[in-house]
C-alpha cells in the first residue's frame, strides 16, 4: 500500500493539491470563507521579506487550525540525548578520529521520536546557526502522537527498516536507499512497517537544503529536480482524544494535547514542503582520464553558509559508478580537510575501508584530522596488476555529512560500547614503500634510470 502512493515531483517548486476537488481558494490564499469551511493558515519557511529566490512557504486548508490545543509542559522523561546547543557545557571537542559500530537493535518498545540520539554538532539552534547529527534506533510506530521539529530541517537516511510518515502535506514511504527531508516546524509521524528501524539524521538550523550549483558540469546531472517527490494531499477527519504533539525546542522535548489529528489538511500550496529522493536516480559525475574528482562532485544537496562555496552542510553519497582513471590510485585520496566529513554507510562495503566501518556504523573525521584508505586497501590496490581496466563499483552505498562547522560529540557516543578504540589501526600498519634507489616509470613509460641527470 505504502509502495503504491502518488508523488507530486520537482525540487523547489510551487505545487499546490486538493484531497477533495475545489478544496483550494482560487486566486486567493486568504478568502472570507474557505471552501468546504476549512481554515486558512499559513507555514513560513523562511522571513517573510526573504529575497524571492529563496523565500518557501506553504498555505494549508484544514479542518481545524494548529493552533487548537492546550499548553504546551516539557515531556517527562523526555529524551535527554538531544543537543541543539553545542558548547563546552553540553558537549566536548576531541581531533580524534573516531568511529562506531553500528548500534544494536533494543527490545524495549521505542519509537522515532524516544529512538533519536544526537552524535555531534556544531553552533546552536536558537541562533539559526548549525547543524546535529543524530541517528535513531526504533521499533515501534508513533502511536498518537506526532513530532514536530522548531529547531531546523530533518535530513533522513534510512539504513534499516522502511518509513512510513505521515505529514500535513500527506503521505511518504522511504526505504534504505531513499531519503526524506522535513522542514523545519512540519508535523509529522513515523510508522514502522518493519519494527526494527535504523539510520541517520542530519539537521540543520537557519537555512535549507538546496541543489548544488553545477558550474561546468552544465545543465544536468547529479540529482534533478524532478526526482524529488512530494506528497499529495490527504486528511483525516477523526477525534483523537489526548492526541500529543511533541515540539522539539532548543533540544529539549515539550509536549500540548489536543482532540483531533494534525493530518487534517484537505488542501495546500506552496513551495515549503517535506519531500523525499531516491538515491538510485542521483547520476554521477567523474574524471574519465586520471587522478580524482573531490567529493564535492557527489553532493546530492547543500545548506549553505553565507560565505560562497562553504556549505553549512553538504550531503554526499558514494553510489555505485565506474573507475576508469588510468595509473590512478582509485580509492579515496589520504588527506586533511578543513571542513569536517561524517560518514554513514547504508549498505555493502565502503571502497576506502576494507573492514571496520559497518553498514549501519559511522565515522567522524574533524577538521584538519588526516584520514584515507586503510592499509589492506592501500596494499591490495597498488598490489593489483589491472588497476587500468574499467571497474564497477557495485552494491555499496556510503554517505557524507560535510561541514564547514567543526562538531563537539556527545558525551555518551563518546562513552558508547559501540566506539571503536581502536580506529587508529587500520592506518597504524601502513609502511613506508620509500626507496632512493628505487626504479620508477612515468607515464610516457620511461624508466627513472633511463632519464640523464643533471
Ligand atoms: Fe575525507
Amino acid at each position: 500500500m505504502a509502495e503504491e502512493l502518488e508523488y507530486l515531483s520537482g525540487f523547489g517548486a510551487h505545487l499546490s493539491s486538493e484531497a477533495i476537488p475545489g478544496a483550494l481558494p482560487r486566486h486567493q490564499n486568504n478568502p472570507l470563507l474557505c471552501p468546504l469551511g476549512l481554515y486558512a493558515e499559513q507555514l513560513s519557511g523562511t522571513s517573510f521579506t526573504s529575497p524571492r529566490h529563496l523565500n518557501q512557504c506553504s498555505w494549508f486548508y484544514r479542518i481545524k487550525p494548529s493552533v487548537t490545543h492546550e499548553p504546551f509542559y516539557p515531556c517527562i522523561p523526555g529524551n535527554k540525548c538531544l543537543i541543539s546547543e553545542f558548547n563546552q557545557h553540553t558537549t566536548s571537542a576531541t581531533p580524534t578520529q573516531l568511529r562506531w559500530r553500528p548500534a544494536e537493535f533494543s527490545e524495549i518498545p521505542t519509537d522515532f521520536i524516544d529512538g533519536l540520539y544526537t552524535v555531534c554538532g556544531a553552533g546552536s539552534s536558537f541562533l539559526r546557526h548549525g547543524y546535529a547529527i543524530h541517528m535513531y534506533v526504533a521499533n515501534k510506530s508513533m502511536e498518537g502522537r506526532a513530532f514536530c521539529n522548531a529547531d531546523g530541517d530533518f535530513l533522513i537516511v534510512p539504513q534499516h527498516g522502511k518509513l512510513f510518515i505521515t505529514t500535513e502535506c500527506g503521505k511518504l514511504y522511504a526505504q534504505p536507499g531513499e531519503i526524506v527531508v522535513i522542514p523545519q516546524g512540519f508535523r509529522f509521524s513515523i510508522d514502522l512497517p518493519d519494527g526494527d528501524s535504523r539510520g541517520y539524521v542530519a539537521e540543520i538550523f537557519g537555512t535549507h537544503f538546496r541543489l548544488p550549483d553545477l558550474g561546468p558540469i552544465g545543465a544536468n546531472g547529479l540529482a534533478a529536480p524532478r526526482d524529488f517527490l512530494v506528497p499529495k494531499a490527504w486528511y483525516e477527519d477523526a477525534s483523537y482524544p489526548n492526541y500529543t504533539i511533541v515540539q522539539k525546542f532548543g533540544g529539549e522535548l515539550f509536549m500540548a494535547k489536543q482532540d483531533f489529528s494534525p493530518f487534517n489538511v484537505v488542501a495546500w500550496h506552496g513551495n515549503y514542503v517535506p519531500y523525499k529522493y531516491d538515491l538510485s536516480k542521483f547520476c554521477p559525475f567523474n574524471t574519465v582520464l586520471f587522478d580524482h574528482a573531490d567529493p564535492s562532485i557527489n553532493t546530492v544537496l547543500t545548506a549553505p553558509t553565507y560565505k560562497p562555496g562553504v556549505a553549512l552542510l553538504d550531503f554526499v553519497i558514494f553510489p555505485p559508478r565506474w573507475l576508469v582513471a588510468e595509473n590512478t590510485f582509485r580509492p579515496p585520496y589520504y588527506h586533511r580537510n578543513c571542513m569536517t566529513e561524517f560518514m554513514g554507510l547504508i549498505h555493502g562495503v565502503y571502497e576506502a575501508k576494507q573492514d571496520g566501518f559497518l553498514p549501519g556504523g559511522a565515522s567522524l573525521h574533524s577538521c584538519m584530522t588526516p584520514h584515507g584508505p586503510d592499509t589492506k586497501t592501500f596494499e591490495a590496490t597498488i598490489s593489483r596488476n589491472e588497476v587500468n581496466e574499467p571497474f564497477r563499483i557495485e552494491g555499496t552505498l556510503a554517505f557524507m555529512f560535510e561541514s564547514s562547522l567543526i562538531p563537539r560529540v556527545c558525551q555518551w557516543a563518546l562513552e558508547s560500547p559501540g566506539l571503536d578504540k581502536d580506529y587508529y589501526q587500520c592506518w597504524i600498519g601502513l609502511k613506508s614503500h620509500f626507496s632512493h634507489n628505487k626504479e620508477s616509470v612515468d607515464e610516457n613509460g620511461t624508466k627513472s634510470s633511463d632519464i640523464p641527470q643533471s
